[in-house]
């Protein structure tokens, strides 16, 4: 059984005081509680990691990082490097999320370059793919999301590619409240987990976790972990409240 990843995307929210606050309700809301069926991840903003990591100590809650730069060091003023990242013991990356791609112009290419990169510094990368309104309205969905897969994971061996977390975001669903059904993401999650197979074989295409974000919420998320291929849910604006944030940790899966 794949575990189930719940993961937060705070994007671009909170300063040291708040981060500090929403960790400190949300492990007193978890408590003691041990799921051996999930992992959980936050991912705030690269500036409150250092707060962050020391807010998680004791707690089995992960740390992530929403974005980072392909190369080690050098003259790229602004950018965060992958060993820095490391450094603070993050442990997973967000990677071509679809306001990297559509805000920041972020390329198939580039994508690629930051899923390696990632990997060579041992982080998880969490690959995001989705299509746009007006690609889902022409009903090229499926061919974005395999054409940005392929631009991503072009480099992956099949050691490596089992290895990875895919978050399917469709654009139109991302703070919108209009969340895709569990049908339509259910449908989308099946296709990518078949280019999977069919790009690195049977094993690797059982182990990926594929990921849902776009409006998960408490009310949503039961019925969107309970398809079969929905590994987990990456959690934007539901992720700023404890208790909505601990109420989809709990989601109710299928068993
Ligand atoms: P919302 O949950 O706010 O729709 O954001 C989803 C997302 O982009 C997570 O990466």
């Amino acid at each position: 059984m794949r575990k189930k990843l719940i993961a937060a995307n705070w994007k671009m929210h909170l300063v040291p005081g708040e981060a500090r606050a929403l960790i400190a309700a949300l492990m007193a809301d978890l408590g003691r509680e041990t799921f051996t069926d999930r992992e959980v991840l936050v991912a705030p903003a690269a500036i409150l990691i250092p707060e962050v990591k020391d807010a998680l100590k004791q707690s089995p809650i992960m740390l992530g990082a929403q974005n980072m730069f392909y190369e080690e060091k050098g003259a790229f003023t602004g950018e965060i490097s992958p060993t820095m990242l490391a450094a603070y013991g993050v442990t997973h990356v967000i990677i071509g999320h679809s306001e990297r791609r559509h805000i920041f112009g972020e390329s198939d290419e580039m994508i690629g370059l930051k899923v390696r990169a990632a990997l060579d510094h041992r982080m998880t990368p969490i690959m995001c793919v989705g299509e746009t309104q007006e690609e889902h309205d022409s009903g090229r969905a499926l061919e974005v999301v395999l054409r940005q897969m392929e631009g991503g994971l072009g480099s992956l061996s099949s050691d490596e590619a089992g290895g990875i977390v895919m978050a399917y975001e469709p654009v139109w669903a991302i703070g919108t409240g209009r969340t895709a059904t569990p049908e339509q993401a259910e449908s989308i999650h099946g296709a990518i987990r078949g280019a999977f197979n069919e790009r690195f074989g049977h094993s690797p295409a059982q182990i990926v976790r594929i990921l849902y974000g776009g409006s998960v919420n408490a009310d949503n998320v039961d019925s969107l972990l309970s398809r079969p291929d929905i590994d987990g849910a990456l959690v934007g604006g539901a992720s700023l409240k404890a208790d909505s944030f601990a109420r989809i940790v709990r989601a109710r899966t299928a068993k």
